[in-house]
C-alpha cells in the first residue's frame, strides 16, 4: 500500500482504542530481558519498531514466547545476554539502538548495531559521548557520529552527566549502563523528557530516584521479572484528537490512553487554541496514568505559540500540531524545536514541504516553523518522507481538505500504527 488515497470526510465519530504505547512496549521487553525470571508483558505493541526490539533481544539469546499481544520473556539477569552471532538490525527504531547501546556497553562481548537508512543518518554521538565517559568502547561511522555502531563491552564506571538537551533515549541509555556499575550514576536534564524508564525500572528492583530534573541510579543490583500492562499510546491517539477537532459535527472517544504529563503537551497547546477536549476515567496502570479522551469539533481555532520549554512534552506530536495550525485563524509560531530535524525524518522540512502542497503558507526556521492557517486546505499528492508520523498527519490534513489527496510511501505507518488507515476509515463518514 504505498499510495493511499484520502477522500475528505464529512465528519468523524466513534470510539478508538489506540495501539499500545511504543516507548513503554520497548522498555517492557528490554527490562524483562535483563531481569531474572519470567516476565509478562500484556497489551504489547505489534508494530515494526517494537518487533525490532524483540528481534534484537532474541539475537542476544533471550527466549520470548509470542502470544500476540502478550509476550512471555525469559529474563536471564543483568549478565545473561550472549554475544550475537550477527549484526543486530534495529530497523527504524532510535529507542532500540540507543537504549540497547547502554546495555551492550557493559556486557563483555562484541556487538554491531545498525538500522535502516533513516536510523543510520540519525545522531549517535549523543550516546557515545556519555557512555564513553563511563568507559564504554563504541565506534561508529563518520568518526563515531552514526551507526553502524561497533561495541566492545566491558567494565563501566559511574558518571555524573549534565545533558545538553532533553532526551529520554539518551537519559535511558545512561541509566541502563549505570545499572552495571559499582556506584551512583547521576543525570541532570535541562527540562523533563518522558519518564517511562524512571517509572518502570524501580518496579523491577532498581535503586533509582528522581528529584526535580536529577535522576540517580545505584549500580550492582539485580532486576527481577514483573508483569506489565502497556497503556494505549497518546502519540497515536493524537491523530484522532486533532482530526475530530478539525471536522464538523465530530466526536471521537479514545479509550485507555496513557496521559503521562511528560507526553501530553499537545493537549495543553490545543486547549490554548480553543480545542474542546475532555479527559475522564483517570486511573493508574502499571505505574502510568491512563484515561479516556473525548475530542469534539472545535471551529475557530486560534493560533499557538510554542517555545523551547514546551517542546519535550510534545516532541512526537509536532507533525499533527502543524496540521491543527494549518486550519487555525492566524499564524502559529513554533521555535526551540531543532530536535525535530533529527527524528525519523527532518520533520520541520517535511511538514513545511507537504503542507505547502496543500496551499498552506509555511515559513521554515532552523529550529521551527511559522504556519499561517488557511480556511480551506487543497487536496494534494504528498509524501510521508518514510516517516510514520508524517504519513498519519498528512492523512488527517487530507481528511479535512477539499478534494482527494494521495499519501505516498504510506506504509510507513506500520512503524507504530499498522491499523491506522482502517481505523480512520471506520470513523469517517
Ligand atoms: C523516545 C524518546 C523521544 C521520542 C521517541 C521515543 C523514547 O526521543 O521522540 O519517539 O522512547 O525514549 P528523544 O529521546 O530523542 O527525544
Amino acid at each position: 500500500m504505498d499510495r493511499i488515497e484520502i477522500t475528505p470526510a464529512k465528519r468523524l465519530s466513534g470510539e478508538v482504542i489506540p495501539p499500545p504505547d511504543k516507548s513503554i512496549s520497548h522498555r517492557a521487553v528490554m527490562f524483562s530481558a535483563i531481569a531474572r525470571g519470567k516476565g509478562i508483558v500484556r497489551n504489547f505493541l505489534r508494530a515494526q519498531d517494537t518487533e525490532s526490539t524483540m528481534h534484537a533481544f532474541r539475537t542476544l539469546g533471550i527466549e520470548i514466547v509470542d502470544q500476540g499481544h502478550t509476550l512471555i520473556i525469559h529474563g536471564k539477569g543483568l549478565r545473561g545476554l550472549t554475544e550475537p552471532f550477527d549484526v543486530v538490525d534495529c530497523g527504524n527504531s532510535g529507542t532500540t539502538i540507543r537504549l540497547l547501546s547502554g546495555v551492550l556497553s557493559a556486557n563483555p562481548f562484541f556487538s554491531v548495531l545498525t538500522g535502516d537508512r533513516s536510523l543510520r543518518s540519525r545522531p549517535m554521538a549523543r550516546i557515545i559521548k556519555p557512555l564513553g565517559l563511563m568507559g564504554a568502547q563504541i565506534t561508529g561511522r563518520e568518526n563515531s557520529r552514526y551507526a553502524p555502531l561497533a561495541i566492545r563491552g566491558g567494565k563501566l564506571t559511574p558518571v555524573t552527566y549534565e545533558m545538553p538537551f532533553a532526551s529520554a533515549q539518551v537519559k535511558s541509555s545512561i541509566l541502563l549502563a549505570g545499572l552495571y556499575t559499582e556506584g551512583m550514576t547521576e543525570i541532570r536534564e535541562p527540562s523533563k523528557s518522558r519518564d517511562h524508564t524512571e517509572r518502570m525500572l524501580p518496579a523491577f528492583g532498581a535503586d533509582m530516584k528522581t528529584e526535580g530534573l536529577t535522576i540517580t541510579v545505584a549500580g550492582g543490583r539485580e532486576l527481577y521479572a514483573q508483569e506489565i500492562d502497556v497503556p494505549g499510546d497518546f502519540s497515536s491517539a493524537a491523530f484522532f484528537i486533532v482530526a475530530a477537532l478539525l471536522l464538523p459535527d465530530s466526536e471521537v472517544v479514545m479509550k485507555n490512553v496513557g496521559i503521562n504529563p511528560t507526553r501530553t503537551g499537545l493537549i495543553d497547546v490545543l486547549k490554548t487554541m480553543g480545542a474542546d477536549i475532555e479527559i475522564s476515567n483517570r486511573r493508574f496502570v502499571s505505574g502510568e496514568p491512563v484515561a479516556d479522551i473525548l475530542s469534539r469539533s472545535s471551529s475557530g481555532l486560534r493560533p499557538a505559540v510554542v517555545t523551547a520549554e514546551m517542546v519535550p512534552s510534545l516532541i512526537d506530536e509536532f507533525p499533527i500540531l502543524c496540521v491543527a495550525a494549518a486550519k487555525a485563524g492566524g499564524t502559529t509560531i513554533i521555535r526551540g524545536a531543532a530536535e525535530l530535524r533529527v527524528k525519523e525524518s527532518d520533520r520541520i522540512r517535511a511538514m513545511a514541504v507537504e503542507l505547502s502542497r496543500m496551499g498552506v503558507q509555511v515559513e521554515e526556521f532552523p529550529d521551527g516553523l511559522n504556519i499561517t492557517g488557511a480556511e480551506d486546505l487543497n487536496g494534494a499528492e504528498v509524501d510521508s518522507h518514510g516517516d510514520h508520523r508524517i504519513a498519519m498527519s498528512m492523512a488527517v490534513a487530507g481528511l479535512a481538505a477539499h478534494g482527494v489527496s494521495g499519501i505516498n510511501n504510506a506504509s510507513a505507518v506500520a512503524i507504530s500504527f499498522p491499523d491506522f488507515f482502517s481505523t480512520l476509515q471506520r470513523l469517517s463518514e
